[in-house]
């Protein structure tokens, strides 16, 4: 006798909800074989149910409101796939509330409200997956789940933004203009039309957030974290890192640093020859290090509409066949230790890459290493290239490498270099990752 089928409410159809339709048509068989069940969509909740859709499932018909899921007692599981974070908090506890089980991308939603849902969820006997939720196709909350749950985790070193990747790389290779590389990634679909979260660092933090709560227990919030995002680098900063033997990525770092946890997103100088600084384009990586395996990298598409599916029919699998409910509790015993206390922002230890707009003067570097010694700041390289006659505007690029110091120590600096009367603009301030 064939089995009944899987009926799921798919809530959202936009990118990665029409991805997940394609892959449950495209591979029904295989699906039903994996999941021991036919899967099938059976209610699609959107918010403009007039307009017309690629890859709608024969049959359904898409609808502006979620009450037909909640009533309907033969769909069991809620595949949720729309952004924010107020609707969709709402939605999720009515289906919880509803007895449905829950898979989502949503990371901006999990940083905020993921522990209040992960206990609710696993209160109900419910489950949630989220393997979507950050770097989309690869399988990294598997890994930290499941995978390495024989170590304690150290340091989680990653690219978690796609978009800036992007833009970063194609800066480099087209020697390219932030702006224009910015337009390019909204062009090719990377980049949203207002890209704010993604090159400000915060897609990127509220995924190390994610991943630093599964990995070490500890919940954490976007304040804990020294932020930066890409929006103010030039391409002048990636050549001359370039020159210097660097690539500069947006790095996201949660690291265990004497029984304190450090979390860091800026965009970094790393070694050319670092497998991290060899992601280009709008792929993530992360590498884990785990006190009995050591280091472990993951990389891979972080984003897009089918690598994003593909996560997300992962966690539908792992629910039809039972695996989540098999899993889903340990999230909560795993994450239930003592947390790490927070390192404060200003007492990240690292070297720096410095760059000035000064006028090209005497004295001018004096008084620069002057404010620069007065904080305690060492420096290991000063670098000003020669400003050919014909373009001498009266104003030169200072390039300066520091010894290791902390943030506070050049956040205080750095104040003070821009009230310089010789220093133009802000000084482009970038950590060097050792
Ligand atoms: N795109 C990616 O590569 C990617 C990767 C990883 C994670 N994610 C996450 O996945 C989620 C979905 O992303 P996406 O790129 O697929 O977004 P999207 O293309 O903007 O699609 C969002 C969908 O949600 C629907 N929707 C929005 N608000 C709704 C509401 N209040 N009620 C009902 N439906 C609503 C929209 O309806 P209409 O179609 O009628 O507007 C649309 O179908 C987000 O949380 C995102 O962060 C995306």
């Amino acid at each position: 006798m064939a089995s009944s089928p899987l009926n799921i409410g798919l809530v959202g159809f936009g990118t990665v909800g029409s991805g997940v339709a394609r892959i449950l048509n495209e591979s029904a068989e295989l699906i039903a074989a994996r999941a021991g069940q036919p899967v099938q969509i059976r209610h699609i909740v959107i918010r403009d149910p007039g307009r017309a859709r690629d890859h709608l499932p024969a049959g359904v018909t898409p609808s502006d409101s979620i009450d037909g899921i909640l009533a309907d007692s033969e769909t069991s599981l809620v595949v949720q796939l729309i952004g924010g974070t107020d609707t969709a908090y709402d939605y999720i506890q009515k289906f919880l509330a509803a007895g449905k089980d829950i898979v989502t991308a949503n990371k901006a939603l999990l940083y905020e409200y993921g522990v209040d849902l992960f206990r609710q969820a696993a209160a109900d006997g419910r489950t949630i997956g989220f393997e979507a939720a950050v770097a989309g196709g690869i399988p990294i909350i598997n890994v930290v789940n499941q995978a390495l749950t024989g170590n304690r985790i150290n340091a989680l070193e990653a690219i978690l933004n796609g978009t800036s990747n992007f833009i970063l790389t194609e800066m480099l290779d087209r020697q390219q203009s932030y702006e224009n590389a910015l337009a390019q990634a909204q062009e090719l679909g990377y980049a949203e039309a207002d890209p704010a979260m993604d090159v400000d660092g915060t897609d990127a933090a509220q995924k190390l957030a994610i991943l630093t709560w599964l990995a070490f227990g500890t919940e954490v919030s976007l304040t804990d974290c020294v932020q930066r995002g890409i929006d103010n680098l030039q391409l002048t900063d990636l050549q001359v890192a370039g020159e210097l033997g660097y690539k500069i990525k947006l790095l996201a770092t949660a690291r265990v640093n004497e029984d304190r946890l450090e979390l860091s997103v800026q965009p970094t100088l790393l070694r050319v020859d670092r497998t991290i600084a060899q992601i280009d384009g709008p792929d993530n990586i992360i590498a884990v290090y785990g006190d009995f395996v050591g280091k472990t990298t993951y990389s891979g598409a972080g984003a897009g509409q089918l690598p994003t599916a593909s996560a997300v029919v992962a966690d539908i699998l792992d629910y039809a066949t039972g695996r989540a409910a098999a899993t889903f509790p340990s999230i909560l015993r795993s994450t239930a230790g003592p947390s790490l206390q927070v390192q404060p922002p200003e007492e990240l230890s690292r070297r720096y890459y410095l760059r000035l707009t000064v006028e090209d003067r005497p004295h001018v570097l004096a008084d620069i290493t002057d404010v620069l010694g007065r904080h305690e700041i060492s420096i290991s390289l000063v670098r000003q290239d020669e400003t050919p006659e014909e373009n001498d505007d009266g104003l030169a690029s200072l390039v300066i490498m520091t010894h290791r110091t902390t943030e506070g120590k050049l956040r205080a600096a750095d104040m003070e270099l821009n009230q310089l009367p010789a220093v133009h603009g802000a000084c482009i301030r970038l950590p060097v990752a050792d």
